[in-house]
């Protein structure tokens, strides 16, 4: 049996996906609404990558699934509160009883740069890297608690955010994606354990090396792609896909048990020197 050819588990339910345009949030996206969910996707994308997006839309809607789109900087606390509460309007004309069931956190959006410069290039400021966290990390935790304050989280709902080796490695330049994705795994953790009670898990997918959009704005990228291309057992690239088909598996209410963990969706690359 090809990737191509098995079959996801049939889902229902609301789907938010951070990051929903492109990569890995867009094969999310598109993968959760062929297995029977409705989407709400967050992105960042100037007029010239619209038309991407709108097409994107009509293939979730062409599943028979809501695509409800919003082109808002995720980590920007008041556009954050319009759209949630865009979201419970919505979800109250409908009826009222909706919930999210999936959040998945797939943003890109990070300074790329050395630490400490000793020719004329800068390095990278306070700023950058504060920026950084909060995109690529500390934004999970505010999504969260403004959905369940919002009581717009499932009981029994998913969380997922992808994260990278860069985590516990090093890339040159990419010190401060680094340390946001130390975070975000540290978030993880710890909203696995605080939303125990609401039976919410809460997981990092770290994905290995695939040829997106944010992979090609890495100083290197192809070197991490050759390394990748070498080290994998498969001899190829993970693809969205293969990450969007895990996410539909692990979305199903039969892994109710597993949390907190990283989870390495790289066909074993992650293990081998
Ligand atoms: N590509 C890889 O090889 C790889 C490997 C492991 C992990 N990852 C991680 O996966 C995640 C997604 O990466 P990708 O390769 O799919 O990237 P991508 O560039 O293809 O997609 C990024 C998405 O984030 C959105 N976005 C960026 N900043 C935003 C903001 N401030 N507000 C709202 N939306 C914003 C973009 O609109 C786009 O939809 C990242 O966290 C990345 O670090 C990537």
């Amino acid at each position: 049996m090809t990737e191509q050819e098995i079959e996801a588990p049939r889902l229902s339910g609301w789907a938010l996906v951070l990051g929903a345009s492109s990569g890995f949030g867009a094969a999310t996206a598109l993968r959760l609404a062929k297995s029977g969910m409705n989407i709400i996707g967050i992105h960042l994308d100037r007029r010239k990558a619209l038309p991407g997006v709108k097409a994107l839309q009509e293939q979730i809607e062409a599943c028979g699934s809501e695509a409800w789109f919003f082109n808002i900087n995720a980590s920007d606390a008041d556009k954050r509160a319009a759209t949630l509460q865009t979201i419970t309007d919505k979800f109250a004309e409908r009826g009222g009883n909706e919930q999210v069931r999936v959040l998945l956190h797939s943003l890109a959006f990070g300074s790329l740069g050395l630490y400490v410069t000793t020719d004329d290039t800068k390095p990278l400021t306070q700023k950058q890297i504060e920026m950084t966290q909060d995109v690529m990390a500390h934004s999970l935790v505010y999504w969260t608690q403004d959905l369940v304050a919002a009581d717009l989280l499932e009981d029994g709902g998913r969380i997922f955010a992808m994260t990278s080796t860069g985590s516990t490695g090093v890339f040159p330049g990419y010190g401060a994606v680094s340390a946001a994705k130390a975070s975000l795994e540290a978030h993880i953790r710890q909203l696995a354990y605080e939303l125990a009670p609401k039976h919410i898990t809460a997981n990092a997918i770290c994905a290995g090396a695939a040829d997106t959009a944010a992979l090609g704005k890495i100083p290197g990228g192809d070197t991490i792609q050759t390394r990748a291309l070498e080290r994998n057992p498969y001899k190829r690239l993970t693809t969205p896909e293969d990450v969007a088909l895990t996410i539909a598996g692990l979305a199903h209410p039969c892994t109710y048990w597993m949390t907190g963990n990283v989870i390495y969706v790289d066909g074993g690359e992650g293990h081998v020197n």
